[in-house]
């Protein structure tokens, strides 16, 4: 099967740029507004094989996109993994304590079945036809911080916590085994692209880089590889993509907003994912013009993937978001 996105990342071509949105299917959508208004509790909306089916292609519905990403969210692992998760309203994610002690394999996959049922029934849909279809986890690193922390480190974060190196080992060990499974499962009931969020790696010292992104990052991504499916990472204000690219060697590497795109440009040779800032989103159709045309002359004649810096925000406008896309198109 070819697709713009295989285009791109597999055979390298410059002339088509893709376009997906990080956070696509959330809260700026009136649609999914709905159903969440109905589903207080939003782990168990998680697990509704046919409300996550429907979410993840309400995007495709409206706007003329490359690939879905299945609606989930990255701390369904550490729930999985028998820790508490809670999203408490105008708060973000809340977390009970880490459980240390050992998960069954079978339990897990039990455990997150609902989310591979999804993906199976999305990949049998007339909407994702000659579209991708993009699986993902948390990064290892992102992950600790979270089941650590017990909540976004952007509220506060308790640096103490990461005191303890042996614990950090064990987390790290179980969370690497637990994700591979994980994508597995993902890639078996049919994503074929796999995206890495590391959402916090911009948090971590520069010499705890190699033990605790490089090394685990890459026994995720060489797996990925292993299967035959592309792999992009999102190591969201990583100081030094170029040195993250050269240790990990991903299919595509997806950049922030705060980055120089004409740096990234100079520095890194594979395929480069998004860049232009959410908040542009909020502004209006000449400004989003401006910003979206800057990163497609930049990229021009490098394989390039359009998306945004980071997840789309949920005060976004649709309409914006359905003429970002058709720009983008029409290019
Ligand atoms: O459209 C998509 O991108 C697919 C769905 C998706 C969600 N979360 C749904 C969601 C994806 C890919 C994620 C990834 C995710 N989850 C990340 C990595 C990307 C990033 O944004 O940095 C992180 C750090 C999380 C953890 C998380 N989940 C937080 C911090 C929050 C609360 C604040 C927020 O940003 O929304 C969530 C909740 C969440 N995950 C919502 C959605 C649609 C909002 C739920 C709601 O309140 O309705």
């Amino acid at each position: 099967m070819t697709t713009p996105l295989y285009e791109c990342l597999i055979n390298k071509k410059t002339s088509i740029k893709p376009i997906w949105l990080m956070r696509q299917a959330g809260r700026y959508l009136p649609e999914f507004r709905e159903i969440r208004k109905v589903n207080s509790n939003f782990i168990k909306l998680c697990l509704n094989k046919d409300l996550c089916s429907e979410i993840t292609l309400q995007p495709l519905k409206r706007f003329n996109l490359s690939a879905a990403i299945i609606f989930s969210d990255i701390l369904m692992v550490p729930y999985a993994l028998k820790q508490k998760v809670n999203f408490k309203k105008n708060f973000g994610p809340q977390l009970g304590d880490i459980n240390l002690k050992d998960v069954n394999k079978e339990e897990f996959i039990k455990e997150l079945k609902p989310i591979y049922h999804s993906i199976k029934k999305v990949k049998k849909d007339y909407l994702i036809n000659k579209k991708n279809l993009i699986g993902f986890v948390g990064a290892p690193w992102t992950l600790l911080i979270y089941m650590l922390n017990k909540e976004s480190p952007k509220k506060k974060i308790d640096n103490s916590l990461f005191n303890n190196k042996n614990l950090i080992d064990k987390i790290l060990k179980k969370l690497e085994k637990f994700l591979i499974i994980h994508i597995q499962k993902q890639i078996e009931n049919g994503a074929d692209i796999i995206q890495i969020f590391d959402s916090w790696a911009g948090l971590i010292n520069k010499k705890d880089i190699p033990k605790y992104i490089y090394e685990p990052t890459l026994n995720l991504v060489n797996f990925v590889k292993s299967k035959k499916i592309p792999v992009i990472c999102f190591p969201r204000a990583i100081k030094n993509y170029k040195e993250y690219v050269e240790n990990i060697k991903p299919d595509a590497i997806s950049i922030d907003y705060q980055i120089d795109p004409n740096i990234v440009k100079k520095e890194i040779k594979i395929p480069i994912q998004g860049g232009l800032d959410p908040k542009v989103l909020l502004s209006n159709k000449e400004n989003i013009r401006k910003e979206a045309l800057k990163y497609l002359d930049i990229f021009k004649d490098h394989p390039y993937i359009f998306n945004l810096g980071h997840g789309v925000l949920p005060e976004t406008d649709p309409m914006m978001v359905d003429y970002l896309v058709k720009f983008v198109n029409d290019y």
